[in-house]
């Protein structure tokens, strides 16, 4: 019997993972109404900005905006990435019910990201912890590269478990594994897995995919079995690292509650509502996002018999002859 847990909770990454990456500017009233429509669905986290140096990462200028004009859904925890203390205060005073921490496994990574050796970053996240604290802000730390790195390819599990370590003993609650750039596939999951969750018990442990090998969904599968109930996804499939050369969209929302769903697990989240806001998020980025279900429809949908068939079904020639 496939092992499956009855619930699982979706962080919708869309509006930062996603909105990042898009090279034309989004306007912030258009990114407020995604993130409204987003919670309507019944997300019930939403990671909606992150506040970061708005050079390095010009679409996400306005954090502090969008946080002060998205309407608050209760029920919705919402939610912003920061690398360092300057973006947790930011974070904290924009009114963020969690942060979300970066750091990546893999050295080049992580200097490409945020121009910090992994020390320097493990350093500036301690601060990130104690303010988060102070404020009563609920806080999951996020280890990019975690399953391979675009520039180094592997890491070793040694060293990723160091960085996991590192993260736990200053007081990280929860933990982001992060497939950056697609690497992971589902037999690496399982045995990183296997091994860390019984190292680091108490922790809440959270998969971040990217589809950019296919290999997102299963991967996903891998993790249920071995217990997490925590997934990042972003709507339609948007997403990617500006600083990981060939990134490209997270595991598409849609796609995977569709996938929980057939399957009888439950997400609180009206999958029509996420299809409705799937193709409203095309219109926004102007093209045809990767995830599928919006193109099929979901596996309920049904079309009309061909009218020569519908005559010869044995169905309707017993029904002739009564
Ligand atoms: N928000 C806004 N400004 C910030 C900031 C933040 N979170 N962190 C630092 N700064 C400002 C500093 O105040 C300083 O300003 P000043 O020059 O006016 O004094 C300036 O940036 C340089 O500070 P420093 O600590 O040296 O930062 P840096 O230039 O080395 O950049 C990061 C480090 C982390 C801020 C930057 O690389 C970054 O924002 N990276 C984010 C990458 C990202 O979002 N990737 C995708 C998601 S994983
Ligand atoms: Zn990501």
């Amino acid at each position: 019997m496939m092992k499956l847990p009855a619930r699982v909770t979706i962080c919708e990454v869309g509006p930062r993972d996603g909105f990042q990456i898009e090279p034309e500017w989004i306007p912030t009233e258009t990114k407020i109404e995604v993130i409204d429509r987003l919670a309507e669905t019944g997300l019930p986290r939403i990671e909606v900005t992150s506040f970061v140096h708005p050079k390095v990462v010009p679409q996400m200028r306005d954090a502090e905006e969008v946080m002060a004009r998205i309407r608050r859904r209760p029920g919705t925890r919402y939610v912003a990435l920061v690398p360092n203390d300057k973006g947790a205060v930011r974070a904290v005073d924009a009114g963020v019910d969690a942060i979300h921490t970066v750091v990546s496994a893999s050295e080049s990574h992580n200097l490409a990201n945020v121009n910090m050796t992994v020390a320097e970053s493990l350093v500036k996240l301690r601060a990130v912890l104690e303010v988060a604290a102070r404020a009563k802000v609920a806080v999951n730390c996020a280890i990019s590269t975690s399953f391979g790195c675009p520039f180094e390819g592997d890491v070793p599990v040694d060293r990723l478990e160091w960085v996991v370590r590192s993260l736990v003993d200053m007081g990280a609650p929860g933990i982001a594994l992060a497939d950056t750039t697609g690497m992971a596939n589902p037999r690496q999951v399982t045995e990183i897995l296997e091994r860390f969750v019984p190292r680091f018990p108490g922790i809440e442990w959270t998969l971040h995919t990217h589809d950019t090998r296919a290999m997102a969904i299963p991967n996903i599968l891998a993790a249920m079995a071995c217990g997490v109930t925590h997934f990042d996804s972003s709507i339609g499939g948007l997403g990617g690292c500006p600083f990981a050369p060939g990134a490209s969209g997270n595991v598409c929302t849609e796609d995977l509650v569709h996938c929980l769903h057939a399957m009888g697990v439950q997400t609180g989240i009206d999958l029509d509502r996420l299809l409705t806001v799937s193709r409203h998020v095309e219109t926004v980025v102007g093209r045809t996002l990767p995830g599928q279900v919006h193109k099929a429809g979901p596996w309920t949908r049904r079309y009309p018999v061909p009218d020569g068939v519908a005559a010869r079904l044995p169905s309707a020639r017993g029904a002739a002859r009564t």
